[in-house]
């Protein structure tokens, strides 16, 4: 199909065009139906393959939608975006590089080779390791102090108090012997310094949140807005902070098809195998999608599509 195509250097276009191109976005992504919905934590193989929602959330707030933008989805892999900011908020830009890493790994986001080729080092926040090595660093006293700090500050990057899915949490514990294990290997580096139990525990209930692709909109504007939330106007995090994450999105996001992403898209994204994307405009705002089916990197098909659609037509790429 013929994508209009801006430069990215204006500021977003009016609010009827804004409209009129999402519609044009999802009509065209809705068109393919390649990709699996994951099926390796049994309560996702129950998704709807049909559902498609597509959300843009300004700096300002203004909020442009298709399709099912307030259906709600477990969160999974894109929590580790926000709960990276969350932890750079709280020990520094350098702790956070020194432990967790910044450099993606080409491996698969569930590796435990990538754990192994780098003395135990987990590289970076995107992939398992290393967003268990960083709920590990969640300042908290127990476990559960350190999950009610993960779920308060999603919630104010969402600006509403987002809730658990118990089925997926459950159905994610009961299959979860992966990441119990690649917890207990970075313990045996000394990169987990608290009860790995604990931590695959917390990790299990973040990524188990639901949102929508609007939620996920707001929190996308909210990095591209520098760390303040454009709705509630609450600071969530400093903007350094925010450019910090959104250079490790960049980076790692879309795990092995990173470099692919930024060549197409040209912007900071992060995706979860339940078929959301959040995907940043620095200083304009944050494009979210939620289409269950995965390519083979785990990377929602229809999302990819829209937002590379998007992208071009608003004039986004960063390059
Ligand atoms: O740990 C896991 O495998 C899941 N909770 C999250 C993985 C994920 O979302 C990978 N994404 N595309």
């Amino acid at each position: 199909a013929h994508v209009p195509q801006e430069a990215a250097t204006g500021p977003l276009p009016g609010d009827s065009r804004v409209d009129a191109l999402i519609e044009a976005a999802y009509a065209h992504a809705a068109t393919h139906h390649e990709g699996t919905v994951a099926d390796y934590i049994p309560a996702l193989a129950t998704a709807d393959p049909a559902q498609f929602g597509l959300s843009l959330v300004d700096v300002h707030g203004g909020t442009h939608e298709a399709g099912d933008a307030a259906a709600l989805f477990s969160i999974q892999s894109i929590s580790k975006a926000f709960v990276y900011a969350l932890l750079c908020d709280a020990v520094g830009h350098e702790a956070a590089l020194a432990t967790v890493g910044v450099n993606n790994t080409g491996l698969a986001f569930n590796s435990v080779v990538a754990i192994e080729l780098n003395g135990g080092h987990p590289r970076n926040p995107m992939v398992n390791a290393g967003a268990l090595a960083t709920t590990a660093l969640i300042p908290a006293a127990s476990p559960e102090r350190r999950w009610l700090t993960i779920q308060h500050g999603l919630s104010r990057f969402a600006g509403r108090a987002l809730e658990l899915d118990d089925a997926v949490y459950a159905s994610e514990m009961a299959a979860n012997q992966r990441n119990a294990a690649i917890a207990q290997l970075l313990e045996s580096y000394g990169r987990i310094r608290v009860d790995p139990a604990g931590v695959v525990d917390v990790y299990t209930r973040q990524c188990s949140l639901l949102v929508s692709a609007h939620d996920l909109a707001v929190m996308g504007a909210t990095l591209a807005d520098g760390g303040v939330n454009p709705v509630t106007g609450e600071r969530v995090v400093s903007a350094e902070v925010a450019r910090d994450t959104l250079a490790v999105m960049s980076a790692s996001g879309m795990y092995e098809n990173s470099g692919e992403w930024l060549f197409e898209i040209g912007l900071p994204g992060k995706s979860g195998v339940a078929g959301g994307i959040v995907c940043v405009a620095p200083g304009k705002g944050g494009i979210a999608t939620f289409s269950p089916p995965l390519d083979a990197a785990g990377n929602s098909v229809r999302g990819q599509i829209a937002t590379a659609y998007l992208s071009r037509a608003l004039g986004l790429n960063l390059f």
